[in-house]
């Protein structure tokens, strides 16, 4: 069977607007998640926050039912890679690190970030992933501009994170965004230089690598058939941008 291809939308100056207006309604939800985590607060608590911020701001949470999810927002504590579901049997403890995924459709464009936030004081280790997981996503970053290319991207943010003595997630990765909620490509953190599709003007994208302080593998909740895990137990941490390839680089435009 032949595999068809998909190609990499190059956005428009309108489209690249309205998911620049979209980037900002996702920027000032997860603002207001940060100023009210903290220990104490059911994860349910959180979806409640994002889903309320964002019919505030006039936009629609992408994760609610997309696919069957049942909430607004991703909520990943300590060994959770992504996709945890909140809960009201979920509290948040001293020492834990949550990822929050925060994803908005706003007239009909999508932005997509997340954030870890670590609930009160925190191991020094726990504090070294999430802190070496946001330079890996920085690294990345600085890799986008036109002429440069997805693996090369990647490999740079692959790198920084083994330097650091931890593992990248293989399976999961970012995507193209912003006219769907997943567009092509596939983006890999894993990848090698030089191979990939090359960065143009006018294509939107996340950038958003899961780090390991253990092994790479993982496993999926076969309960709610969502939630992914590390297979060792151990912590895993994800930062996430969307970010467009400029004339001169690239801009921000979800954090
Ligand atoms: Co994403």
């Amino acid at each position: 069977m032949k595999r068809i291809r998909r190609s990499i939308r190059i956005k428009t100056k309108e489209q690249l607007d309205g998911i620049r207006e979209s980037g900002k309604r996702n920027i000032e939800i997860l603002d207001t998640v940060a100023d009210k985590i903290q220990a104490g607060m059911t994860t349910e608590e959180i979806n409640e926050i994002v889903y309320g911020k964002t019919r505030e701001l006039g936009g629609i949470p992408a994760p609610l039912n997309f696919q069957g999810f049942p909430k607004s927002v991703c909520t990943s504590i300590n060994e959770q890679v992504c996709h945890g579901i909140p809960s009201n049997n979920i509290i948040l403890k001293e020492g834990d690190i949550i990822n929050v995924d925060v994803s908005t459709i706003y007239e009909g464009y999508f932005s997509d970030s997340s954030r870890m936030f670590c609930i009160g004081k925190v191991s020094p280790e726990a504090e070294r992933l999430v802190d070496v997981t946001r330079e890996c996503m920085e690294e990345g970053i600085k890799q986008v501009y036109p002429g440069n290319r997805f693996g090369t991207m990647g490999n740079v943010v692959y790198r920084h994170a083994r330097k650091n003595g931890y593992t990248v997630v293989r399976q999961i990765g970012g995507h193209g965004v912003g006219i769907e909620f997943h567009e092509e490509p596939f983006v890999s953190f894993v990848s090698k230089a030089g191979t990939g599709e090359v960065f143009q003007p006018g294509m939107v994208f996340t950038i958003e690598p899961m780090v390991n302080q253990g092994r790479n593998q993982i496993y999926i909740d076969g309960n709610n058939n969502w939630t992914v895990y590390t297979s060792d137990g151990r912590l895993s941490a994800q930062w996430e941008v969307t970010v467009a390839v400029t004339e001169m680089g690239y801009e921000i435009m979800a954090y």
